[in-house]
């Protein structure tokens, strides 16, 4: 195996969207953050009245879930050891790209901020020539295209049932392996994301979180190619 490319996908993280910005509780939290409703990430904690009317909305406004699996995957020996290239794709289909070194901050505000000027600038630092976190110009198929995985294994309650050590041997056969994981709370995978997977898996008859999910593959790999 070259690199594990994990995909966080659909993640519940995007700004604010525009028929929100009038909304009470909106108004308030950007105040007290001294922006604009436009440049704050949505988030249920804080917006769960505005989000009542909202299209899918058990899907979105978790930046918390995107926050713990892309903590558990930076920090993990695999990351460490150079062989995996993680990538986030959002609920508004941007794509996000990560450098494996990037130090995210552990405290949620903190990412919350840092997600947020990513965002709006495009960019993190906005004036990198390296960035530590981007917004790529392809979306999902574009990201495919690019990375050509050899095989895409896309895990979901409703896959096959399969041992998680088979799974990363399977995964530990391929050169360019993809690992799709769904970044949301409820509900299911759309259709353009369903379709790049060669293999829908489950790795437990239990609905998961999807950090759970992370740490379970990215450890039984870890196993699996002997890193400790
Ligand atoms: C909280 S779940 C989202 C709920 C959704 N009903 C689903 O599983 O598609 C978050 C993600 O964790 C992964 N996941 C959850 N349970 C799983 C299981 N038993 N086997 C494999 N992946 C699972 C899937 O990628 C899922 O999109």
């Amino acid at each position: 195996m070259e690199k594990l490319h994990l995909l966080l996908a659909e993640a519940g993280l995007e700004l604010v969207p525009k028929e929100l910005w009038s909304h009470p509780a909106v108004r308030a939290s950007a105040r007290r953050r001294g922006k604009k409703p436009g440049e704050i990430l949505l988030d249920v904690a804080l917006h769960h009245s505005a989000m009542v009317n909202l299209g899918e909305r058990w899907k979105r406004g978790r930046p918390d879930i995107a926050h713990f699996c892309m903590l558990l995957a930076l920090g993990s020996p695999l990351n460490k050891a150079g062989l995996l290239s993680l990538h986030v794709h959002t609920y508004d289909g941007r794509v996000i790209g990560v450098a494996p070194h990037v130090r995210l901050p552990r405290n949620y505000n903190l990412f919350l901020g840092l997600i947020e000027q990513l965002l709006v600038e495009g960019r993190v630092p906005p004036d990198a020539s390296e960035p530590l976190l981007w917004v790529e110009e392809f979306g999902l198929k574009g990201l495919v295209e690019r990375v050509k995985p050899t095989r895409v294994f896309l895990l979901s309650e409703k896959g096959r049932l399969t041992r998680c050590r088979e799974l990363a041997a399977a995964i530990a056969r391929e050169d360019r392996p993809m690992v799709v994981v769904g970044c949301f709370q409820a509900g299911d995978f759309r259709e353009e994301t369903l379709s790049l997977a060669n293999e829908v898996v489950a790795i437990s008859q239990t609905p998961l979180d999807a950090w759970v999910v992370v740490a379970k593959v990215l450890s039984s790999l870890e196993d699996e190619l002997g890193l400790t």
